[in-house]
């Protein structure tokens, strides 16, 4: 008895070292809803006050990756959210919950927060004053929905860790992405401009995580473009370009199960996309259809009329040629994926001040990175979406938050506009610290390694050659300190904090839009290579670097401005649910649904992870299933409020009948919360007829 249970026991150990005697790594992947309010909260990217919430088209998720090279050994962790960008306010918090639950397992070191750069998603969610103004400041609301499904997403994939090998491919995406400063790319040194064939990066990098047995559990692929295929006229929330990838990619390896629910998890991750644009017809003049100015992006000296768009007829069409793109070039590159990737999981981490960094130029001179401030050109805004936002000092805005602060801003000192030269400075931020912080000066620079492979993450938007110039200091420096000379790099973008635009020195001096927004000064670049080569070389070396000084937490100062739902109601004779305007009788494949409901404020729930809408097919038996809910492509869900005093608004549901959508019996349901004048909310549904699809309508 005693020895057959030895005997057992031998066996066991010896199955389980046949499992993992042919993988080197253990993985674990994990995703979740991170939907912000879908109404009255402006959308973070654009930075247009006219531009708020009115529903959504696609749910936007987070999608987490844990990397271990053992069982027991350090773990790094990848994360990919659907948002502008990741805020050092969010990834402290997701951290600080992780550690409650986990221990020490999971820090700001070893943890990456990166945005895909939708601009159609809720802002509101950094602790630095510029970036939530057109929010009307701090949105808890949205941060407390982003920061739980960030959190939900990392559990997912620490459930799930397991054995697995990881296998890397690359390889040229065309037609998907344009550079919209061109005339800043050209200022960069001839010689250099020579080593590449375009002045955009067109390469894809995708890594495939497999499980033991050899089935897919996950990919994450980096590309450099905007996610501003949606433009600033959408007021519904959307994950764009990257975020439709995504869902392709997952509908294919999931069965077609429904957006977001997995198991398998594929991140169309950002990288440096500063300067390139999705809008690949390119820019033109709204009015005469001629090209803008190449050199100012301005029609007759407008720059409102210079608007970029393409390849689509509208932006959603755009947004789908865009995302399918980047979807069938992951897919190939993942089924024909090749390299399996071996060695170290490791990662360095450092906070650095950008603010008071000094770099030693070519010419042997020191030169200094400065306080923050953002150029002229920033207001001016870039062809993807022209500048609403009204800077003018002394202007009144319908925006309360900037009436508040518009006096506290002052003329920039002589030291700083020496230091930011040639910058003409619009907004000295670096200078003003009332009534908090408006830019961030202690920011993460980070690097994950997955054997060899590394992780470039970094806290803004370097523009394509900051991008190269990084990769290639970063593997230098890896390199040089002992990593084999097949080393690949990835830079991925906008993680961790938002330090805004990273331009290199020559197209800094052009000033356009990214170069107004490069914060730190004509060397902000130069400082960032520095410290992340610092970073290679230790992690090639395996020696530890400092930790560097704390960015402030400034959580408790934050203002607020946008008031909370009053009260709904539903207008006489009628209550919350009632159907509107009801669908017809019958529809073709190919047509639209459109119906509208007796509505009360989405703010009352976000329905994290569950639906405003259902479209559901009656089964022979008389059993209704949902086919779509609100994250699909094929829906719409707008909001639209009625009247604001009566607390009277509507829910307009639209349904694109897919052209080989089953025929058959046919309802759509919607959903919501009420709140009553004393502040009770209360759940609502309601449907429509019943109604049929029918390829022919006789
Ligand atoms: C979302 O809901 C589904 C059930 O509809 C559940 O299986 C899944 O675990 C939920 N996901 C998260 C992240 O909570
Ligand atoms: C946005 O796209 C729509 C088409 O979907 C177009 O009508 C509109 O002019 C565009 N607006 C801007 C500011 O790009
Ligand atoms: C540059 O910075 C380092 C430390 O960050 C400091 O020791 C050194 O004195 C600085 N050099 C100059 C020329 O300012
Ligand atoms: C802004 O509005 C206030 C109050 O309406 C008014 O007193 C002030 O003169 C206005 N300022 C400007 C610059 O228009
Ligand atoms: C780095 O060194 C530490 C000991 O200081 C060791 O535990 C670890 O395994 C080393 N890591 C790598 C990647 O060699």
């Amino acid at each position: 008895m005693k020895f057959n249970i030895v005997l057992l026991g031998v066996v066991i150990l010896f199955c389980i070292s046949i499992v993992t005697s042919d993988t080197n790594y253990y993985a674990g992947v994990g995703i979740a809803d991170i939907t912000g309010p879908a109404a009255e909260v402006n959308m973070m990217g654009y930075a247009n006050p006219a531009q708020t919430s009115h529903g959504i088209h696609l749910r936007q998720f987070s999608r987490a990756f844990i990397f271990s090279a053992s069982a027991t050994g350090e773990r790094i962790v990848f994360i990919s959210i659907d948002a502008c960008w990741a805020s050092g306010a969010v990834k402290r918090e997701v951290v600080r919950l992780l550690g409650a639950k986990y221990g020490g397992v999971y820090t700001v070191r070893n943890l990456v927060v990166s945005g895909t750069h939708t601009h159609s998603g809720s802002g509101g969610f950094s602790q630095y004053l510029l970036y939530d103004i057109t929010a009307l400041g701090f949105n808890k609301q949205g941060f407390d929905a982003l920061v739980a499904g960030i959190v939900q997403s990392v559990v997912m994939a620490h459930n799930s860790v397991q054995p697995a090998n990881i296998y890397f491919n690359s390889g040229e995406l065309l037609e998907s992405n344009i550079n919209r400063s061109p005339s800043a790319y050209l200022n960069n040194p001839k010689e250099e401009r020579a080593e590449y064939n375009y002045d955009v990066d067109k390469l894809m990098t995708v890594l495939k995580i497999v499980d033991a047995q050899g089935k897919g559990m996950g990919m994450i692929s980096w590309f450099a473009v905007h996610c501003t295929s949606m433009n600033n006229t959408n007021h519904m929330l959307s994950s764009d370009n990257k975020g439709y990838a995504s869902m392709l990619f997952e509908a294919e390896m999931n069965n077609n199960a429904a957006p977001g629910q997995g198991p398998f998890v594929a991140a169309f991750a950002q990288s440096n996309e500063g300067d390139v644009s999705p809008n690949t017809k390119g820019p033109h003049c709204i009015d005469s259809g001629k090209p803008c100015d190449i050199l100012t992006s301005t029609c007759h000296g407008k720059n409102e009329l210079c608007i970029a768009a393409g390849p689509g007829k509208d932006m959603f069409e755009s947004t789908q040629i865009i995302g399918t793109n980047q979807f069938k070039k992951a897919m190939d590159l993942y089924n024909s994926a090749t390299v399996k990737a071996s060695g170290p999981v490791d990662f360095r981490h450092s906070y650095i001040d950008m603010t008071k960094q000094n770099v030693t130029l070519p010419d042997g001179s020191v030169g200094y990175t400065c306080k923050t401030s953002m150029g002229y050109s920033f207001a001016a805004g870039t062809t993807d979406g022209p500048g609403a936002f009204d800077f003018k000092q002394g202007t009144n805005s319908s925006n309360p938050f900037w009436n508040l602060i518009r006096d506290l801003i002052k003329d920039p000192s002589e030291e700083l506009v020496k230091c930011q030269s040639p910058k003409p400075i619009l907004l000295a931020t670096g200078e003003i610290s009332v009534p908090y912080k408006w830019q961030p000066e202690i920011v993460d620079n980070q690097l994950l390694r997955i054997g060899d492979f590394l992780i470039v993450a970094v806290p803004g938007e370097f523009s394509t050659m900051s991008g190269r110039r990084m990769r290639s200091a970063v593997l230098a420096a890896a390199i040089q300190g002992g990593m084999p000379a097949t080393t690949t790099a990835v830079i991925a973008g906008l993680a961790n904090e938002y330090a805004d635009y990273i331009t290199t020195y020559e197209e800094y001096q052009i000033q356009r839009y990214e170069g107004a927004s490069t914060i730190y000064g004509p060397h902000t670049l130069s400082a960032f290579i520095q410290s992340y080569s610092h970073l290679a070389t230790a992690l090639a070396k395996n020696v530890s670097v400092p930790v560097g000084p704390s960015p402030p937490d400034l959580s408790s100062k934050q203002i607020s401005l946008l008031p909370g739902v009053i009260f709904d109601t539903a207008p006489l004779g009628k209550h919350f649910g009632s159907v509107v305007k009801d669908a017809h009788a019958t529809y073709t494949p190919g047509s639209t649904v459109t119906v509208e409901f007796v509505s009360a404020n989405p703010r009352n729930d976000l329905m994290t992870n569950r639906t405003f809408l259902t479209v559901e097919k009656k089964s022979s038996e008389g059993v209704w299933s949902v086919e779509f809910t609100d994250s699909y492509w094929e829906t719409r869900y707008q909001w639209i409020d009625e009247s604001i005093i009566l607390g009277e608004s509507n829910a307009r549901i639209s349904w694109d009948i897919g052209n080989n959508q089953a025929e058959g019996t046919y309802r759509i349901r919607h959903f919501g919360t009420s709140k009553s004048v004393l502040g009770k909310y209360t759940k609502f549904t309601g449907a429509t007829r019943e109604f049929e699809v029918k390829t022919s309508t006789h």
